[in-house]
Parts: C-alpha cells; sequence; structure tokens
C-alpha cells in the first residue's frame, strides 16, 4: 500500500474485514468528492446552512494584553469557527461526509465524540439529510458535556454511552471500530477529526480546510497562524492552505493537561512516541509494550492519546511547532477571551489562546516582530459552561473581575 502516508506516518492498520469497507470509500473520495457536482452542492450548504464563509475578526483588547506596547503583537485575528451552524468547525466536516454517505447509499451511519461537538455535527448533517444516526460517547464525557448530549437526542440521534478504559474519545472511537467491523455493509462511519486509517485523514483535512482557505483568502500570509489539537482536524483545516509558503508559521497546541512532567496529560506529539492507534501510524502516549497510556485533559475534545498523522510529519519535518497548555492555562484563558473580547470559547480553544505568549516567544527567537497572528477559534464553549461554574464558582458570585 503506497497511498495515505505523510512521510512515515498514516496508512491502514485495520482488521480485514475493514479493508473492504476503506478502499470504497477511498474510491468515493477520489471520484465523488472532487467532482463538480458534489463541491457545487457542498459549497452551497456550507454558505447558506452553516453560515460560512465565517469571520476573521481582530481581538484588539486581547492584543493589548498579550502584548502592550505591539513590538511583538501587532495584529490578533480570530477566525470564527465559533460562529458555524452547531457552534464548532466538526460541522465542516460531519455534512461533507454525510453528503458523501448519502452518494454511497449509505443506510446507517455511525460516529464517535469527545466534546460532543462532532456528535451534535454529525446528528445535524444526519438530520437534515434524513439519515439514522448513532454516535458513541466515553461515559466521563456523557457526563462533562451533558448539553451536547441533550442536543444530540433532540437531534434525533441515539447516543451509546462507553464504560471502557478511561471512558473518553479513546474508548468511544475503539467501540465504533467494533460496531463498523460488525455492521460494514450497511454502515458508514463519520470519523471526526483527521485520524484513523487511509483515507480519513486526507478526507477530514480536505473538508476541514475552508477555513484556511478562508484565511488566505482576507490574508495572503500572515506571520502565524495557532490552532489546538485533539486528534487534529481544525488545526490541520487552519494550515492546509500555508503549508506551501514556509514564511507562515504554524503552532499547534496539544492539551498538558495536569502538566507534561506528570502522567496525566495529552500532549502526544510534546511526549508520545510513534505507534500505531485507531488504524493509522502517528504519535502515539503509550508505555515501553506499546500500551496506550491513558490521557488526562479537562477539556474532552483534546482529551486523546493519539493525533491525526499529517500532524506527526509536519513535527517530524519541523513545518509546523506544537506547544502545549495545561487546565489551568486553558481555564485562565477562557475568562480572559471572555472579559476581554465578549466571546466565551471551548476549553479546546482555549489552549490556543493560553499557548500565545510562548507562540510569541517563538516568533521574536525567530526575528519575526510586530507579528500578525491569526487563532483558529474551534469553536464556543456553552457546553462547557458546569465545568466552568464549578471552577470559577467563588469568584463569579462576587461580580469579581
Ligand atoms: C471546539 C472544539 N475544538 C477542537 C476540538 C479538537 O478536535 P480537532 O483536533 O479534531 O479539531 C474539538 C473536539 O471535539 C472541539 O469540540
Amino acid at each position: 500500500m503506497s497511498s495515505g502516508y505523510f512521510g512515515p506516518f498514516g496508512g491502514r492498520f485495520v482488521a480485514e474485514t475493514l479493508v473492504p469497507a476503506l478502499e470504497e470509500l477511498e474510491r468515493a473520495y477520489e471520484t465523488i468528492v472532487p467532482s463538480a457536482e458534489f463541491q457545487a452542492e457542498l459549497r452551497k450548504r456550507l454558505s447558506e446552512y452553516v453560515g460560512r464563509p465565517t469571520p476573521l475578526t481582530p481581538a484588539e483588547r486581547l492584543r493589548a494584553i498579550y502584548d502592550p506596547s505591539g513590538d511583538r503583537l501587532a495584529r490578533l485575528l480570530l477566525k470564527r469557527e465559533d460562529l458555524c451552524h452547531t457552534g464548532a468547525h466538526k460541522i465542516n466536516n460531519a455534512l461533507g461526509q454525510m453528503l458523501l454517505a448519502k452518494r454511497m447509499g449509505k443506510q446507517r451511519i455511525i460516529a464517535e465524540t469527545g466534546a460532543g461537538q462532532h456528535g451534535v455535527a454529525t446528528a445535524t448533517a444526519c438530520a437534515v439529510l434524513g439519515l439514522p444516526c448513532e454516535v458513541y460517547m466515553g461515559e466521563l464525557d456523557v457526563a462533562r458535556q451533558a448539553p451536547n448530549v441533550a442536543r444530540m437526542r433532540m437531534l434525533g440521534a441515539k447516543v451509546i454511552p462507553v464504560s471502557s478504559g478511561s471512558r473518553t474519545l479513546k474508548d468511544a472511537m475503539n467501540e465504533a471500530m467494533r460496531d463498523w467491523v460488525t455492521h460494514v455493509g450497511t454502515t458508514y462511519y463519520c470519523v471526526g477529526s483527521a485520524a484513523g486509517p487511509h483515507p480519513y485523514p486526507s478526507l477530514v483535512r480536505d473538508l476541514q480546510r475552508v477555513i484556511g482557505d478562508e484565511i488566505r483568502a482576507v490574508l495572503p500570509s500572515p506571520d502565524a497562524v495557532v490552532a489546538c489539537i485533539g486528534g487534529g482536524s481544525n488545526a490541520i483545516g487552519a494550515f492546509a492552505a500555508f503549508i506551501p509558503d514556509s514564511k507562515v508559521r504554524l503552532f499547534g497546541v496539544e492539551a498538558a493537561g495536569l502538566g507534561v512532567d506528570t502522567d496525566k496529560h495529552a500532549a502526544t506529539l510534546g511526549r508520545g512516541r510513534v505507534g500505531v492507534l485507531h488504524g493509522s501510524k502517528s504519535y502515539v502516549l503509550c508505555d515501553d509494550d506499546g500500551q496506550i497510556i491513558e490521557p488526562h485533559s479537562i477539556s474532552a475534545g483534546l482529551d486523546y492519546p493519539g493525533v491525526g498523522p499529517e500532524h506527526a510529519e509536519l513535527h517530524r519535518s519541523g513545518r509546523a511547532t506544537y506547544l502545549s497548555a495545561t487546565d489551568d492555562e486553558a481555564l485562565a484563558a477562557v475568562k480572559l477571551v471572555a472579559r476581554q473580547e465578549g466571546i466565551l470559547v471551548a476549553l479546546e480553544t482555549a489552549h490556543a489562546f493560553a499557548a500565545l505568549p510562548r507562540v510569541l516567544d517563538r516568533l521574536s527567537e525567530a526575528g519575526v516582530t510586530r507579528a500578525t497572528v491569526v487563532v483558529c477559534v474551534s469553536g464556543r464553549g456553552d457546553k462547557d459552561l458546569s465545568t466552568l461554574l464549578d471552577r470559577f464558582a467563588g469568584e463569579l458570585e462576587e461580580g469579581g473581575r
């Protein structure tokens, strides 16, 4: 197999029963997705239904906090994927894959979800296209992202709680793959990130690259683009258009949880090693025997011990830089962005903001001054309110800043 690799990463490491289904999907990806008819319908729905293009808005109050003089950071711009229908970038991918599933004649849709945003996006796309939908979700995530569980159920999807392992995204993906192996003839598996076996990392990237294409149409050559990394779909979507332009520095931000020197983090590129997870070769958090180490992050969408293979290659080649931010830094960033810009961002997204001071350090080291930096606001934070209220309870009652 030669296709589906990014340098040494990627591929298709799956049970034999899934190979024909992946080959069928690969053919659909190569023939249906590029067709003028498919692209026209996708573009129409992205514009009329999802609300694209999303704005690229200046964040001047926040910029002034990160760099009062403006010597290091002249312009901070936010790519507002939180303004997409359903509140996150996940809908770009889910809608595209559901249009594809429909054209492939699939009668049953399954998905996995962590933060619930991909589950909500898939349930939404299934509703509008008249497809049945079942979503696997770890029990811990069902509890911490309750509003999204309610949304999925209202949209007509069946949410299946997963009680194995750390009861988070990895375990939901395991169960979804198990289901797919069993019902492979009729079922379409809508993977939610730029991870998994070929062709998913390429398919999801192509469906998310609209984020970076839209940034580039307004701002052809920013100094840096910054995005948080779970499996890596909003980041690869924001990066893709800029990868050939080496003047544009690319920064991905992983979840450092309680700290990368503890065993409670999800910094896969920072602290992981090369291995295989969910059908592709990439960096993973694993022990000496190759067993997966349970990750930790306060944000359900970043709480994953793997990462998409294209990011593994961008990391290996040095084309992109991967930093991390802790739970506490992300919580502080949610509050800062809310108070300075009036935008309640998702805990996932908050990691990208939390790492901005380190991004500016890297830019300075590279001799870039008065930088123009774009942050991808991957989603809105309504789903995280119970976590935020728990953490900030005392302060919020006092109305303090
Ligand atoms: C708002 C938001 N941002 C980011 C992510 C991380 O996913 P990815 O790395 O695929 O963009 C998620 C995942 O659920 C999410 O809900």
